[in-house]
């Protein structure tokens, strides 16, 4: 689907290369007080992750035009409350996770209270770039519309929201409205803020094609949780970097375990579908975007 897709694993490289280096330039050093905090800070944003959400927001940003040095402050701010997320949703209290990218989890390598403040500080951190990130090329205006959106993206009715609703659901049976409206939340929401936010950079931008950018979003959000959600199943802990077939052990309201798996792989693929159609208007500047599409498609961790 991709015009050119024997070039674009390299590209995935060249741009995971860049995150690492761009959040580690913004992260504060573990030797700066209090270094334990600033440690497990590292830990858990360093050296791992397929960085996602940052790759949307950079291939949003090719699509249109937009140079990624201006947006990698905000690519690395939908990192950093990504970043949060997991380590809060390993935490006893949540999904009890020992595993995360291959590594023990933030509380086992460190503990419970020091993760919980890993999350809070790189979510604070988070909006700290967006409001004044020297190399954000953004006008006061674009600054605020990106805060609001990763604010929305990420509160109550976002994420917060759907983990609320994952871990009450959890010993129940979910129907697959209400499964698809707490994956829409818990992952779609950042997933289309990644898109979104990318679309905020190019403040000329024509309302059509910001459509046209938030219905590739969507589908491509809920698709990749539903995934997730098979590679529990599926996939095997070395190769997921987290342990298999823990959402069964935790009771979770997951697609394949409502639907079966052979549905659950059709909906992903419709989905997918659904998101590349969204793309037309763009024509073949949207490649980066389908490139995208193509690899989440075919992922396997
Ligand atoms: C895992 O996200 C948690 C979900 C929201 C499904 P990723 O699959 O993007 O995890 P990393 O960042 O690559 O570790
Ligand atoms: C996590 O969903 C969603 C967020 C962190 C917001 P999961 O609980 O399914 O993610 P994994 O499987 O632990 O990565
Ligand atoms: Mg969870
Ligand atoms: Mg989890
Ligand atoms: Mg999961």
């Amino acid at each position: 689907m991709s015009a050119a897709p024997e070039v674009f694993p390299a590209q995935l490289d060249l741009w995971r290369e860049r995150m690492e280096a761009a959040l580690a330039r913004r992260m504060p050093s573990a030797e700066r007080l209090p270094q334990r905090l600033h440690a497990a800070m590292r830990y858990s944003v360093l050296g791992g992750g397929k960085r996602v959400r940052p790759i949307l927001l950079l291939a949003t940003a090719r699509t249109l035009g937009l140079a990624e040095e201006q947006v990698e402050a905000a690519a690395c701010a939908l990192e950093l409350v990504h970043v949060y997320s997991l380590v809060h949703d390993d935490l006893p209290a949540m999904d009890d996770d020992d595993l995360r990218r291959g590594r023990p989890t933030c509380h086992k390598a460190y503990d419970e209270a020091t993760a919980l403040l890993v999350g809070d500080a790189l979510q604070s951190l988070a909006f700290e770039l967006l409001a004044r990130d020297p190399h954000l090329a953004a006008s006061p205006a674009v600054q605020v519309r990106l805060v609001g959106l990763l604010a929305e993206a990420i509160g109550s009715v976002g994420m917060a929201g759907g983990q609320a609703i994952d871990l009450q659901s959890e010993g129940q049976q979910l129907d697959i409205g209400r499964i698809e409206q707490m994956h829409s939340l818990k992952t779609g929401a950042l997933i289309r803020a990644s898109v979104m936010m990318g679309a905020a950079c190019a403040p000329q931008l024509d309302a059509r094609l910001e459509r046209a950018l938030a219905g590739f979003a969507a589908p491509i959000g809920l698709a990749f949780q539903i995934q997730d959600d098979l590679l529990d199943v599926l996939g095997d802990t070395a190769t997921l970097g987290k342990t298999a077939q823990s959402d069964h052990e935790r009771g979770k309201s997951t697609y394949p375990a409502i639907l079966g798996i052979a549905a659950s792989q059709e909906r992903v693929q419709r989905l997918s579908e659904q998101a590349l159609e969204s793309l037309a208007p763009f024509g073949t500047e949207a490649d980066p975007l389908r490139a995208v599409a193509d690899w989440l498609l075919a992922r396997r961790n």
